[in-house]
């Protein structure tokens, strides 16, 4: 039978989430539907906080919005006394419209184009770049009173090959070397305040990984440092902590992780003399990961050489089984107490070989009509989700003690065309 944590619950059968029903989620809703546990998001954002904060005070945790935008969530984040990390001109303008004050919103995006430096130097937001030859480009506009830089410290790690954004093979950061030169280029500039930032891969689970690169990042600071005569006024660590998606799998320890990596930043910025930098956290995925579930309808059931599964949920609604053949366990929401007695792939509805949720997934009996749930839908979920196929794309319910409320409608076809503008011509 399935472990059925916090926020999700069974009772008598039927699965729960944010003490809401479900399957009468489903009915009242429709599926596909993202639905979101508001306590969860906010124990996850405490539990970062009290990790890091009792060992090091001057601590800041940002949001990387890219996970998910919804301004409903963002929203509750941000009341959370967080700040946000953007990744492009839409998401700056999305923390502005979350609440979220501009000296607290970061923007690291890469391969910027002029338009975005211009609107991101307006905005008055930190500007964190991806190459030293792109502060020429953003000086054209105005000389920024900080600046940062992301760092590729050699290594990365993630749970996908997908996932690893630092070490020899992508295209994120710079090295040590471009460091020196772009820091140098910054104070010639007259920029007077200094960060330092990487973001090396996600839903990495060892904790001493994040220690080992945080001494890392703070050695290249001290190279900085040294080269160039500057101070630095904050270190960002990034995200990259990772959730359990596997049944059986352990949680990250993130007190543990907490405590190691204030220790070795504390260790290595008085070995240093960096004095008392602000340090910072950019997670998505540990924050709304696991509040959040996606309800799909089984609408049919094919036996050929293998028993299909076909459901309103494919890889439109949730790519990340199709891009990193990823694991999310599924329950039977309106059944869960039934045992495992039978293999299937549980598929969508878009015609694409690749349109699979689970392959050989050990599941008892499903039925034409069953509500299925997928679990930790909250990240990377809606945010990465599309119209492929003409199909529109899910709606999103927040729940919070038993309550549901609607924030975001389902879309619908005037959805796909509403930007569109056929010619006159076309129109005959
Ligand atoms: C620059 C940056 N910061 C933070 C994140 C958040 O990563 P995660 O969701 O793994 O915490 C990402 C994810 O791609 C990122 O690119």
């Amino acid at each position: 039978m399935w472990k059925i944590e916090p926020p999700l619950e069974n009772r008598k059968g039927t699965l729960y989430i944010g003490g809401a029903n479900t399957v009468e989620l489903a009915e009242k809703f429709g599926t596909p539907l993202y639905v979101t546990d508001e306590g969860r998001i906010r124990e996850n954002a405490r539990r970062l906080i009290r990790a890091f904060k009792p060992h090091y005070s001057n601590f800041k945790l940002k949001y990387a919005i890219k996970a998910n935008n919804n301004l409903s969530i963002l929203r509750i984040i941000r009341s959370e006394d967080t700040g946000a990390d953007a990744s492009c001109a839409e998401e700056i303008k999305l923390a502005k419209m979350a609440g979220f004050e501009a000296h607290d919103i970061s923007y690291t995006g890469n391969y910027n184009s002029s338009s975005e430096l211009k609107f991101a130097t307006n905005s008055n937001v930190i500007i964190n770049l991806d190459d030293a030859a792109i502060l020429a480009k953003l000086l054209k506009f105005a000389v920024p009173e900080t600046i940062s830089f992301r760092i590729n410290p050699g290594v990365g790690r993630g749970k996908y090959s997908g996932l690893v954004f630092g070490g020899g093979k992508t295209k994120f950061g710079i090295s040590a070397e471009d460091a020196i030169e772009g820091y140098s280029a910054a104070k010639k500039a007259g920029i007077k305040r200094f960060g330092i930032h990487m973001m090396t891969g996600s839903c990495v689970m060892e904790v001493d990984y994040f220690s080992e690169i945080t001494e890392k990042l703070v050695d290249i600071a001290a190279q900085v440092k040294r080269e160039v005569g500057i101070k630095f006024d904050f270190f960002n660590i990034g995200g990259g902590f990772g959730i359990s998606y596997q049944p059986g799998e352990e949680d990250l320890d993130i007190n543990a992780l907490g405590k190691q990596v204030a220790q070795t930043f504390k260790d290595g910025t008085k070995k240093y003399s960096l004095g008392e930098p602000e340090l910072m956290i950019e997670p998505g995925r540990y924050i709304v990961g696991d509040s959040a579930i996606l309800l799909a309808r089984v609408h049919h059931i094919k036996h050929s050489a293998k028993t299909y599964v076909g459901t309103d949920v494919g890889m439109n609604t949730l790519l990340r089984p199709a891009l990193y053949k990823a694991y999310h366990q599924i329950f039977i929401a309106n059944r869960l107490n039934e045992k495992s007695k039978q293999r299937v792939n549980i598929c969508g509805q878009i015609c694409e070989n690749t349109d699979m949720i689970a392959e050989d997934r050990e599941m008892p009996e499903i039925r034409e009509g069953d509500v299925l749930a997928i679990l930790n839908a909250g990240a990377y979920g809606f945010a990465m989700s599309s119209q492929y196929n003409s199909r529109p794309r899910a709606a999103e319910v927040l729940v919070n003690r038993g309550y549901a409320e609607i924030i975001r409608e389902r879309e619908s076809v005037s959805d796909f065309i509403i930007r569109q503008r056929v010619p006159a011509r076309l129109m005959k």
